[in-house]
């Protein structure tokens, strides 16, 4: 039978999973990842604090183990993430810099971990979760030092460093049509018009069964591809509140096929990527006690109705 990655394939585009070093020793359970996907994110391997623990000092070390890895197995990288407020190393947050400091420091982290991955990675989060619930600048250490401004200079200096590489905003609850993601409509739009290099936005998609499916996804990924930039589905994980059982399972494998639909409806939105892939793997449980199953695979790495569900997406039915 043809893998979830040739079925994405026949149609353009990829189907990928997140995956984290620690998990690689798990062979059974990396196995799988060579097998079914054709791209993989690193979960935390290509972050500031895991890139540049120190200033001015590189350490590629893990990012590179999961490029060889991927390279092994035939999957394509997405770079996961230049920018983000969160897992920063402590040199950085740990003291106060001025404007023309933290940009420097800004481009030079971008320029060096960019240049680096020229070529082994096929597109870039560039800026991650830069906006709030309500639309407005998330207020990061970039966003109070530089103003707005940042996430255009961002984008120059990832295409300066890497001009191959597509370059994305990346976010979470922006799947729905609303506050957020017009926010992300009106920046994308903008940064357009200024002639500012941007390739893509990144749904993450990390959805919960008791929030409800968001509201017009399929729309929302539409009136993205019309500004003229790609959409991939970054993230996917589907939670529930446990334990689960059978009409949870047959709701969660009812949304996957529909997420999974919703992408192929828009030839721009080029692939998914689920985040980690089996529940043996998932970063919910530690964030949301109490709540998980959240992967087309369980614990056991036996497939879920869920993955029944993509795969009858993926072909049509
Ligand atoms: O590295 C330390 C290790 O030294 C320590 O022993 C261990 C004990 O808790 O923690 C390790 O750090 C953990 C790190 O992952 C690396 O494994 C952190 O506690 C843990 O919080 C961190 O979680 C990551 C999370 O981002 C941080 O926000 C998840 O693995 C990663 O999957 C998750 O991914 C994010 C995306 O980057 C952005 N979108 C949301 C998504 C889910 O939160």
């Amino acid at each position: 039978a043809k893998t979830l990655h040739q079925l994405a394939r026949e149609s353009g585009r990829y189907f990928g999973a997140a995956v984290d070093n620690p998990e690689l020793p798990d062979t059974e359970y990396a196995d799988l990842l060579g097998r079914e996907f054709g791209q993989t994110t690193p979960g935390n391997a290509m972050k500031w604090y895991a890139t540049e623990p120190q200033r001015g000092v590189f350490d590629f070390t893990a990012g590179d183990e999961i490029v060889a890895y991927a390279k092994a197995k035939g999957l394509k990288v997405r770079g996961h993430t230049l920018l983000w407020h969160s897992q920063l190393p402590d040199w950085l947050t740990s003291r106060t810099w001025t404007p023309a400091e933290l940009r420097s420091i800004l481009k030079n982290h971008i320029t060096k971990v960019a240049k680096h991955y020229r070529g082994k990675v096929f597109a870039w989060d560039v800026a991650n979760e830069i906006m709030n619930e309500d639309g407005t600048y998330r207020e990061n250490i970039f966003y109070t030092a530089l103003g707005p401004g940042y996430i255009a200079d961002a984008l120059r200096w990832a295409h300066a460093a890497d001009p191959k590489a597509k370059l994305y905003l990346n976010d979470y609850n922006v799947e729905a049509v609303g506050p957020k993601s017009d926010a992300y409509y009106k920046l994308v739009k903008q940064l357009k018009a200024d002639g500012v290099p941007v390739d893509g936005f990144g749904m993450q998609a990390h959805l919960a069964l008791q929030f409800g499916y968001p509201d017009r996804l399929r729309q929302n990924i539409q009136r993205f591809a019309r500004l003229g930039v790609d959409v991939a589905i970054t993230e996917l994980d589907i939670r529930m509140v446990l334990p689960s059982d059978a009409s949870k399972l047959a709701e969660q494998a009812d949304w996957y096929g529909r997420v999974t639909e919703d992408c192929l409806a828009v030839r721009r939105c080029v692939g998914i990527t689920v985040w980690g892939y089996s529940d043996r793997h998932s970063w919910i449980p530690a964030v949301f006690p109490g709540e998980g199953a959240a992967l087309p695979w369980d614990e056991k790495l036996a497939r879920k109705p869920a993955y029944d569900a993509i795969r009858g997406a993926l072909t049509g039915g």
